[in-house]
This record gives structure tokens, sequence and C-alpha cells, in this order.
């Protein structure tokens, strides 16, 4: 099946990249979809809205959240579930099936209405869906992508600074590797105007020049430094990242850099009295507990927005 723009139409299509995601009214739809969703977990009124769908979660890297997640929206909304964590040890992959041949047999062993992948290459998602008969929904592709987390992140912004215009986002930490900050900074472009990004990183994790010039193609104004003290009076989002271990060559060069930023009370004292810091998690040590209850800590409820904005895109695949 052929990767469409949304175009106002999610329902049948594949969600593989942000980039699908192209105007201010798609990202109104499901974040009014997801509102409903908000009401119907917290009022405890499963509605069974997907009863008879099945959803497959294929998941060839380690996820607590984004799994997780999946399975309970897929679940709230009585739809069938068929979890299969820990694709990369024991599927046909070990025996060296293609996964152009493991999404066709997922297809098959399953009658999957939409299948859920996260896969450490780049053009996983991409590779599945020109493969797929079905939906693919790209929960993390490699280093590039993570749209549902954007998505996710997004709806958080709006539900803690009320607003999705005139932003000015510092993206912190391994910019290199992590793949969300990549989907959230081209979401950010088509969300509102005037928002702009200071990508706070060292040397060895600064975001890739193309995919900057990409953003800056899109309209964005784009910093760069080194230095968290330069961005954090200023922010109106903190949003930081896990120096993402799995990709560098050496333990070496991972301790080297592994402990760049770390926010704690005495750097939140110079942060914005109405601000968010946000962590798409796991984190390691780039937010010390001691902020966990601070008001302007949103990582915790932006877990929560994973639930109601999967619940929200699962419903409009499959249903519209
Ligand atoms: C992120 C990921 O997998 O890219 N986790 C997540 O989905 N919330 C971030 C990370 O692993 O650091």
């Amino acid at each position: 099946m052929e990767i469409l723009p949304i175009e106002g139409r999610f329902k049948g299509k594949h969600f593989v990249t942000i980039s699908q995601i192209r105007t201010v009214d798609e990202i109104e739809r499901i974040f009014e979809v997801a509102d409903e969703m908000k009401a119907i977990v917290e009022d405890k009124k499963a509605n069974g809205d997907l009863a008879g769908y099945c959803v497959a979660e294929i998941f060839y890297q380690p996820s607590t959240r984004t799994f997780t997640s999946f399975l309970g929206a897929a679940n709230w909304l009585g739809a069938m579930s068929i979890p299969v964590h820990g694709m990369s040890a024991y599927s046909s992959a070990v025996k060296g099936e293609s996964l152009a041949d493991t999404i066709r047999s997922l297809y098959q062993t399953t009658a999957a209405d939409v299948i859920v992948l996260r896969h450490p290459d780049d053009d996983s998602s991409e590779v599945a869906a020109q493969n797929s008969e079905v939906p693919i929904v790209n929960a993390g592709s490699g280093k590039k992508e993570h749209p549902t987390q954007s998505v996710l992140d997004l709806y958080t912004i709006r539900q803690e600074l009320g607003k999705m215009d005139d932003l000015h986002v510092a993206m912190v930490g391994d910019l290199k590797n992590g793949r969300t900050i990549k989907s959230l900074a081209k979401l950010l472009m088509v969300a509102g105007k005037n928002n702009r990004m200071t990508f706070v990183a060292p040397d060895e994790l600064k975001a890739p020049e193309g995919f900057i010039e990409e953003v800056r193609g899109m309209g964005a104004e784009i910093e760069e430094t080194d230095d968290i003290e330069n961005v954090v009076a200023d922010a109106d989002v903190l949003y930081v990242t896990r120096v993402q271990k799995e990709w560098f060559d050496t333990e070496e060069d991972y301790e080297k850099v592994k402990g760049c930023y770390v926010v704690d009370e005495e750097l939140m004292k110079k942060a914005k009295k109405k601000m968010a810091v946000m962590h798409p998690l796991p984190r390691v040590n780039e937010i010390v507990t001691g902020v966990d209850d601070d008001p302007r800590a949103a990582y915790f409820r932006q877990m929560r927005s994973g639930l109601y904005t999967r619940m929200a895109l699962l419903k409009l695949i499959l249903r519209g």
C-alpha cells in the first residue's frame, strides 16, 4: 500500500512519517478525538468503538510507554490486540527473514487491521508500508522518526501551555541519535505560527545538518548552542532527551557525553514560571527526581497523553 499524505482523511492510511500531516486542521482533528478519548478513560466508559478490529503491536526494540499505550489504546476501545515484543531476538528475523516477508506473514497469521511497528532501521516503516495490505503505524524507526510520539508531545504542549503558536522550544541532549525530536521539530512547524527552536547539544550529539536544513526549509528559526544556561530563562518548553547509549560505538564514547545536561532544582529556578519540562522517557540521569514535584514537570502527564492520542489515531485510521 502506498504512503499518502493525510489530506484530511486518516482512514485506511499508513502513519509512518510526520510529514504526512501538513495542516493544523489535521492536528486539531486528532486532538478533538483525543479529548473524547480522555473523557472515555476518565469516566471509565469504554465503548467498544473498535470492537471486531485487530491491532498487532510488533516491536523489535525495547519499549515501555509506546508499547503499553498502544495496548491500552486498543483495549480501551475494545479491539483485539496481538502484542509481540522481542521480535529481534525471537522472530524469524534471527533466521534471516526480511522485514517485508515478516510483515506479509503477520498479516496472514493474525488478520490484523493495523500493524504498529517499532524497528531499529530508519526506513523500516516505509519498507513495511510498501509490503503491507493494512495500515502501518510507525512506533519509532531508527534514529529518524517517531511520529506518534510527536503527536502526544504536541498534545501535551497544548495542554500545559494552552497554545501551539509563539513557542520557544529548547530541545536538549542527544539530538544526533534521538528520533523523537526529529518528528517533533517538523510537527511544530505545521502546528503554529512563530514557533522557534533552540537545539542544545554538545558537538558529539548535534542534530544532523541535513535534518536542520530540512526543518529550516519549513520556515523554522533554529539556533544551536551547547550551553543549556543560554536558553533556560527563555524557553517555553524544555524538551529533554536521553543520550542514546545503544547507538554508540564504544562505552568510552558514551561515558564522555552521558551526563552532558542535568536538569535540577537549581536550573529550574532560572526557568519561566509558566513553562513545561518534557521528556519522552526513559530518563537516565537527565532530570533529577527532585524536579518531579515541580508543577512545570510535565513528563508524567505527557505519558498519559500517549494513551489518548494513540486511541485517537487508531480510531481515525480504522474508522475515520
Ligand atoms: C523514545 C524512543 O524510543 O525513541 N522513547 C519513547 O518512545 N518514549 C526515547 C528514548 O528511548 O530515549
